[in-house]
């Protein structure tokens, strides 16, 4: 395989995903990149109609694009170019160009999922003003923010109930477990999933955390509020930021979804070009929109009654009441995070 390829994908898979599942696999011809889905990778309540994975192949792309340009290559990108094929999410033609590299490629290896709490303190009117600025060809996907700290918080209380109904629910409580890695070995070995240090836990947190791992344990202290207790602190956390954004499409459809990846990682790049950390919080936002789709009975009356309103009051807060909210997160000033998630290795197939 061409060597630039090569390194293009090395790049490209260092993308966000849900749960860091990595859904994405490729097909190289000589100056085509062809990236797949792989819907099993995730095919839980918080992907419905695999959106999460859309949107991780949106960030996944957009790394594409802008390594690329590093090595010379305008990239000429289809999106679902064979509608019989689904999994098929695109193709890409590397085409020589002479135009300046994308400035956010060195950021690339940078960018990570940091989940300490960070200051407070509003950012900077020309942070805000350069991330506002932050932009991608097509614009059908944008985004916001908020500084206020009452705005804050109450967005950090609702994207908590995400925890909350974890905690209360045993499938997602599984589902959850099943994807931490107890130790360093653990995950190089899977190099899927949460390493456990990246979730940045306080010491006494995470041996209850390795209680909590028992349903019959959870089911035991839910009699003494311990749901409600992680939703606290969590929202605790959520809420010590610069700022919390959203991006936001027109509707559910899955190259919205994609769209709202590729600005997703501009906009995460260009958070790690000034020094500063995001996390995202959109477990919460998924839920909902599996239930805007789905009326099953994996979740309760009570559960689906919050994640509905908390949805809705998300829109409110945002002035984006008609529009998908896609992503939600938070950014701040805070130092390194204590760990960073591995990596599986490209898997790619070379055509003739
Ligand atoms: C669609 C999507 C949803 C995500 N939701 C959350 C979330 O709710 N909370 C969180 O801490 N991280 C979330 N993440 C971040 C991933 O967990 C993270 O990207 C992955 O573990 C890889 O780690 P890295 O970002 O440090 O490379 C999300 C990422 C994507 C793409």
């Amino acid at each position: 395989m061409n060597e630039k390829i090569r390194k293009i994908l090395d790049l490209a898979i260092l993308a966000p995903s849900g749960e860091n599942c990595q859904p994405w696999r490729f097909v190289v011809s000589a100056d085509k990149i062809k990236v797949f889905n792989i819907p099993e990778r995730d095919n839980s309540l918080y992907s419905w109609g695999q959106r999460a994975s859309n949107l991780a192949h949106g960030a996944l792309v957009e790394n594409i694009i802008i390594a690329a340009s590093n090595f010379g290559y305008q990239a000429d990108l289809k999106l679902f170019p064979d509608s019989t094929n689904l999994g098929f999410v695109a193709e890409i033609v590397l085409k020589p160009d002479s135009a300046r590299p994308d400035e956010l490629y060195r950021l690339i290896t940078e960018r990570c999922t940091n989940r300490k709490p960070y200051k407070r303190s509003p950012l900077s009117k020309d942070q805000l003003m350069i991330l506002s600025a932050v932009d991608f060809e097509g614009n059908r996907a944008r985004h916001k923010f908020v500084v206020e700290e009452t705005d804050k918080k109450e967005l950090a209380n609702m994207a908590s109930a995400n925890e909350r109904v974890i905690f209360e629910n045993q499938r997602l409580h599984s589902f959850f477990f099943n994807h931490v890695n107890w130790t360093k070995t653990e995950d190089d070995r899977k190099s899927v999933g949460f390493y456990l240090e990246t979730l940045e836990l306080p010491p006494p947190a995470k041996v209850m955390f390795k209680v909590a791992k028992k349903w019959s344990a959870i089911r035991f202290l839910n009699k003494i509020g311990f749901s409600k207790m992680i939703a606290k602190a969590n929202s605790q956390i959520y809420a010590c930021a610069g700022a919390t954004g959203v991006v936001t499409i027109d509707d559910d459809g899955k190259e919205n979804y994609f769209f709202a990846g590729r600005l997703m990682q501009r906009l995460w790049l260009t958070v790690s070009s000034l020094g500063l950390s995001l996390q995202p919080m959109a477990g919460a936002l998924f839920l909902a929109l599996h239930l805007r789709h789905e009326d099953d009975k994996i979740l309760s009356a009570l559960h689906k009654g919050v994640v509905l309103h908390n949805y809705q009051r998300i829109q409110e807060i945002f002035g984006v009441q008609g529009k998908t909210v896609a992503m939600m997160f938070r950014i701040g000033e805070d130092g390194q995070p204590s760990a960073r998630s591995s990596r599986l290795p490209v898997n790619v197939i070379e055509e003739n």
